[in-house]
């Protein structure tokens, strides 16, 4: 069943009821102010940090799910009849819904009692702020006589202080109203100093500041007592609930329109010219008037609105398929890559799984989130990852989480998770493929925050290798600490107490329990680093590292082959995890997807053997799952993977996230249908149909997918923040499309169902636009046998870097394998 449909070229999803089974949610601005919102205008806003710069209030894990966000209310002053255009909060029954979310803005319409109503909200590029647009349009064939009340709940600024200290939040408020503009200057008279502006384009006959006025007393979101009797108080709040809501009066003749603009924003003064007079507490206002001035201005909005559908053609633009697959096109064409933006701004931080108070910029998911976007702001990315490789430890070893605002490590969550310092390797790849940017190994980087402590970030990647190398287990293979990638495989916590935090709290010495996987990671980005070292030209230490990397492989094959698969682990006592001899948990997803993409068992029939047994016991309709069977209950020695109940999580979910690395290994292997099947299984669009089932957003992916011992099988959650967006994207455009970049060059290497006929790549590529036709002519998979660039053959595969021209590079690429 479907609740919308994909508008392709708008590169929109267009809702078409308000009921959708979750919250279908999109993200607004991408520099420093964000907002989320869902379908039906509920979420909040931040400058930053969704912790400690919160603008907007908003309630998490509400019945219903979604309640509270940017809102306004319609009334028929004729009547007293009043609704919500954007259904919530009064859920009046709506004639004409629609929900278009689309790069950057979303836009809501809706006519209810023949009166129209379409807003669009989005934030500038280049602002603090966001627009609200809309227009009202009378359809009756008499005028309309309508109020329009606008409504948003200000947070006090640090989110997780707003919803828990009552006891000084209730007497802290303060606002503003001048000019029909509210501020809300809550703590400004103190360390403060920023503000809150919300703004409107209409000369109001009202408004209200004090949130429980504007409600009425035992009221709710869905009857506002402002709303109700059709004026607004004038409320101005002092302490309890500071409110933003504009009344205004709208006049419609038959047929006519009327735009009404709101504003809301965030500004900062300087300490010494914080109020106006000087030595009065009023907020000095002469920076923030000309900003709100602006975007009342509609000429002005248009502009913003569309330098921004431009920013995000242009984005887009750098990686463009025409492919047979309508799903893959139009994820890897728009979404996909919209929703690995989204991941680089959030992290994991805010959405509507993440409260936006709890965890940092962690540094294992950051560096993989690099895969994702670092072809469209590559510039950021280079920052990014200076500022994650400043928050490694001289041991090596990584915080594993940091805070974005202080970009210091989190002490809370510390280190130790023992995989994370090869991830760091892997980001820096990916940045110099796309870049080809090797000054950036040169850059001075801090450990642990330090001044003085600086090397240049390629030391730092020498640590990371080294750091598994002292931290080898009774096997040889690495250590495990406090998890690796399985955040849930806590093999050293051995927790018997309820409110234990299992990755922090560690009950074993860890000199025991070791990983396959952090071997197989370790072999793959081993690889990466030799090859760095030798365009370093330092051979001899590109030797060692093969060699360390070789003798690695030697002691996966000896201690992590199962006979038909990869172990995962050795617990505490020595014992292997995910191995037949285990009652449950017998095989994991995670070591089977790393060690081949590390290339072991390629040689030697290993990997399809691993591949098979992995379609055989993980795969599912609706996805691969993390493992089988599913711990049934809790194991003290597991940890938090068996605190799931089957199905769920990282106990026998699809981890939506590690997929990718199984289909990485079909195309390694050269299994082009199956890698494509595996990908479809996922992919959000191809589940549309199924939105009853899948229940999330439909155009972007979810961290999980219930698995086969779940009674909710194929039920998505966890929807937007996770590694799946990065690894999806890459595995797609660089795997299956095989469009890959390398140190130097564009490889040409798909691998795709044998049914297509070929398909079209556009890939901006270091100041070169190139055109890759790939024909298919004889059903194959796999093997580029002929390549022609600008209508020449050449040898190989591979096109090497080239001065920038300016018309773009066209390469036809027949495969024949
Ligand atoms: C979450 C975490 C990620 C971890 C994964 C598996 O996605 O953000 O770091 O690797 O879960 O536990
Ligand atoms: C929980 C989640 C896991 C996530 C971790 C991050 O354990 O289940 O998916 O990676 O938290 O701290």
């Amino acid at each position: 069943m479907r609740f919308g449909h994909f508008d392709d070229n708008q590169r929109e999803y267009v809702i078409n009821r308000p009921d959708t089974p979750l919250p279908w949610i999109n993200y607004l601005g991408c520099e420093a102010y964000f907002g989320l919102i869902s379908n039906t205008a509920g979420g909040y806003s931040f400058y930053r940090d969704a912790r400690l710069r919160r603008l907007t209030r908003y309630r998490y894990n509400h019945a219903p799910f979604d309640l509270g966000g940017r809102y306004l209310y319609l009334r028929d002053n004729d009547t007293g009849e009043f609704w919500s255009p954007s259904w919530q909060p009064t859920r009046t029954r709506l004639d004409k819904y629609e929900c278009r979310h689309g790069m950057g803005y979303t836009i809501i319409g809706s006519s209810c009692k023949q009166i129209e109503a379409r807003t669009c909200y989005f934030v500038p590029l280049g602002e603090t702020l966001e627009i609200w647009r809309c227009s009202l349009t009378n359809r009756r064939k008499k005028p309309a006589k309508l109020s329009v009340f606008s409504s948003i709940e200000f947070c006090l600024w640090d989110a997780h202080d707003d919803a828990t200290n009552f006891q000084r939040n209730f007497s802290t408020g303060q606002v503003e109203v001048v000019d029909g503009v509210i501020y809300h200057k809550t703590e400004y008279r103190e360390r403060r100093n920023h503000f809150a502006f919300f703004a409107c384009s209409e000369k109001l006959a009202g408004f209200d500041t004090q949130r429980d006025t504007f409600l009425g007393v035992y009221h709710g979101w869905d009857n506002p007592a402002a709303v109700e009797r059709g004026k607004s108080f004038n409320s101005i709040a002092y302490g309890w609930a500071p409110h933003g809501s504009h009344h205004v009066k709208v006049n419609l003749e038959p047929g006519e329109t009327k735009e009404i603009l709101f504003v809301l924003g965030y500004h900062e003064n300087p300490v010494d010219k914080k109020f106006d007079p000087p030595d009065s507490q009023t907020i000095n206002k002469k920076s923030v008037k000309p900003v709100i001035a602006r975007y009342l201005n509609s000429k002005n909005v248009d502009a913003a609105f569309q330098k921004l559908r431009n920013y995000w053609s242009d984005l887009l633009g750098i990686y463009q398929v025409q492919s047979p697959d309508i799903h893959a096109n139009r994820m890897v064409n728009v979404w996909n890559a919209y929703q690995c933006m989204a991941t680089f701004n959030m992290s994991r931080s805010a959405s509507f799984y993440e409260s936006g108070i709890g965890r940092g910029l962690g540094f294992r998911d950051s560096n993989q989130d690099l895969l994702g976007f670092v072809h469209m702001v590559p510039g950021r990315a280079r920052e990014r990852i200076l500022d994650l490789a400043a928050t490694q430890l001289k041991s090596g070893g990584a915080f594993h989480q940091y805070q974005p605002l202080t970009r210091r490590g989190n002490n809370d969550v510390g280190s130790n998770f023992n995989d994370d310092p090869h991830w760091l390797i892997l980001g820096v790849a990916a940045y110099l493929r796309e870049t080809g940017d090797w000054s950036i190994l040169d850059e001075p980087v801090q450990f642990e925050n330090e001044s003085g402590s600086e090397q240049p970030l390629y030391e730092h990647l020498r640590r990371s290798f080294n750091y598994t190398l002292e931290r080898l287990g009774p096997h040889g293979l690495p250590l495990i600490g406090r998890a690796d990638w399985n955040d849930c495989l806590n093999l050293n916590c051995f927790s018997d107490t309820p409110g234990q935090a299992f990755q922090t709290t560690t009950h074993k010495d860890g000199k025991i329990a070791e990983s396959v996987f952090i071997a197989g990671l370790f072999v793959l980005a081993g690889k990466e680093l030799a090859a760095m070292a030798l365009k370093r030209k330092l051979k001899a230490e590109a030797e060692r590292y093969l060699a360390e990397v070789a003798k690695m492989e030697t002691v996966i094959l000896k201690h992590g082959w199962d006979g038909a698969w990869f172990v995962r682990a050795y617990d505490d006592f020595g014992k292997p995890i995910g191995s037949k001899v285990c009652q449950e948990g017998k095989i994991f997803i995670e070591s089977q997807g790393i060690c081949i993409m590390a290339g072991i068992g390629l040689n030697d029939g290993k990997a399809r053997r691993t591949l098979e047994s992995v379609n055989k016991h993980l795969a599912t309709k609706h996805g691969i799952v993390l493992q089988q069977p599913a711990y049934s209950k809790y194991y003290l020695h597991l940890g938090e993977i068996s605190s799931y109940p089957p199905g769920y999580k990282e106990n026998a979910g699809i981890f939506c996230h590690n997929n990718p690395w199984i289909i990485i290994a079909e195309t390694m292997v050269g299994n082009g249908n199956r890698a494509f099947d595996y990908y479809t299984r996922i992919n959000p669009s191809a589940r549309e149909d199924i939105g009853e089932v899948h229940r999330c957003e439909p155009y972007v992916f979810a961290q999980m997918i219930a698995g086969k011992d779940a009674p909710t099988h194929g039920e998505a959650k966890n929807s937007w923040l996770t590694g799946t967006a990065a690894w999806t994207y890459f595995t797609v455009t660089q795997w299956i499309l095989g469009v890959r970049t390398e140190f130097d060059g564009l490889r040409v290497d798909p691998v795709i169902p044998a049914r297509w006929k070929g398909f079209t790549v556009t890939r901006r590529f270091r100041g070169n636009t190139y055109i890759i036709e790939v024909q298919n002519p004889k059903g194959k998979q796999r093997g580029v046998k002929r390549l022609l660039v600008d209508g020449k053959e050449v040898a190989g595969n591979l096109l090497p870097v080239r001065p920038p021209r300016s018309g773009p590079i066209r390469v036809e690429a027949v495969l024949e394998g």
